[in-house]
């Protein structure tokens, strides 16, 4: 189906079907490590890429700006009532184009342009729409930061509340992108209670761990939750905001049509439906599960190797490797990985000597290659290839590229397509 697909489109379209071909070439024959990537089933790609694209469906279920909006409907319907399920939650709305943009509505809710805002500092772990200057929530908001220990490297909750105490803000965000541990939302509630902020939880990287279990959930706690749809979820790439507060639910909606939206993408609020509905199946479980255990045995392999992990391991999908003791830089190994195609991302280290550009870290995760079938057995493997590349490229670059060739052959991204 894929491989026809494709044909279909170069046969339409040479530019852009070749270069997607050689895309999905370079998905097969290369081991993706990125934490915030995954491999969606085949019945999402299709969903993704439906006649549904055709259709506009300004509004909600039910009070549309555009006739002919029955089917549109049933399908919102189905994504909406699936995450409710999923996640426990009153209120979803499954419009939001991507994480970002679900995080724009969010602050439009729970803040006004001028507020304080205090989240993780991008350098510890943070994300871009948690405040950084380039972004829009660093441009017209105040914002603090807070970050992890020195000497623990996680999160520092007696600091979070003395900063708080102090920039009394609007709103406290909590989630990342690049945290390897478990995050005490019920200590940030208390946090923010106390100083009468805003919770706003952003689950993206944890999501899939959160539908199951496998990391505690913020629903509880957040006065709103958002999240992105294709890193650990394993669905197509979007955004959803969740509450259980039915006067935030009706603002959410308004803060994403006509707020800061128009259309939303039916193929896509399809295809999140689909993914849901996979994520509330038994085996999605298993999948989260054997994504921890293996991200808990490349950490601990990796670690035997000699590589030092900010915070000495990791909880959840992913890991930070301090590689300042390897004399690489971040950019370097990232490069160098890439070179025998592993994917992965550099990533800054709390407190680091370089900049965001070059960085001192290496952000490794484990979503899309539990999805291919890896085990445990597998992540020794990464650690010793991961180790070769640091150490002894020039000599060894044959060697890694035929074992990760061996890998990819024997777990294909997708069976039979
Ligand atoms: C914590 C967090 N929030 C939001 C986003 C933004 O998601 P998107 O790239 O879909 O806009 C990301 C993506 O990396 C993320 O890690």
């Amino acid at each position: 189906m894929i491989r026809e697909m494709m044909s279909y489109i170069t046969k339409h379209d040479h530019e852009v079907g070749a270069a997607i071909e050689r895309e999905f070439d370079r998905q097969s024959k290369h081991i993706e490590l990125i934490a915030s990537e995954n491999i969606v089933s085949q019945a999402i790609l299709l969903a993704a890429g439906s006649i549904l694209t055709n259709k506009y469906a300004e509004g909600y279920p039910g009070k549309r700006y555009y006739g002919g909006c029955e089917e549109v409907d049933a399908v919102e319907i189905a994504a909406i009532e699936r995450a409710k399920k999923l996640f426990g939650a009153e209120f979803v709305n499954v419009q939001p184009h991507s994480g970002a943009s679900a995080n724009y509505a969010a602050f439009m809710v729970l803040t006004k342009p001028g507020d304080t805002i205090l989240g993780m500092d991008l350098g510890h772990g943070g994300h871009l729409t948690h405040g950084h200057p380039a972004n829009f929530s660093g441009k017209y908001y105040n914002v603090v930061a807070y970050g992890v220990t020195e000497d623990t490297q996680v999160i520092d909750y007696d600091n979070v509340l003395k900063i708080a105490k102090e920039c009394k803000p609007k709103m406290i965000i909590a989630g990342g992108s690049a945290y390897p541990r478990t995050i005490d939302f019920k200590k940030f509630s208390d946090i923010a209670k106390e100083v009468g902020a805003s919770l706003m939880v952003d689950m993206a990287h944890i999501c899939g761990l959160v539908a199951t279990g496998e990391h505690p959930d913020p629903m509880p706690y957040a006065d709103l939750v958002t999240s992105t749809t294709h890193k650990t979820l394993r669905g197509t790439r979007g955004g959803i905001i969740l509450t259980n507060n039915s006067e935030l639910a009706k603002k959410v909606n308004s803060a994403v049509f006509p707020g800061t939206q128009g259309g939303p993408l039916m193929h896509i609020i399809a295809a999140k439906a689909i993914a849901f509905g996979e994520a509330l199946e038994p085996e999605f479980k298993v999948y989260q599960r054997q994504t921890r255990d293996n991200a808990n045995a490349l950490a601990s392999a990796l670690m035997d190797k000699g590589f030092d992990l900010v915070s000495g391991g990791t909880d959840t999908h992913l890991m930070l490797v301090d590689l300042r003791k390897f004399g690489i830089t971040g950019l370097a190994m990232e490069k160098n990985l890439d070179f025998v195609h592993i994917a992965t991302n550099k990533n800054m280290i709390p407190n680091d000597p370089q900049p965001a550009s070059i960085s001192s870290g290496l952000r490794i995760g484990t979503p899309a290659v539990t999805t291919r079938g890896f085990r445990e057995v597998e992540m020794e493997k990464l650690a010793e290839l991961i180790y070769l590349t640091a150490t002894d490229l020039d000599a060894k670059a044959d060697y890694i590229r035929d074992e990760v060739g061996k890998l990819c052959d024997r777990f294909p991204l997708y069976k039979g397509y």
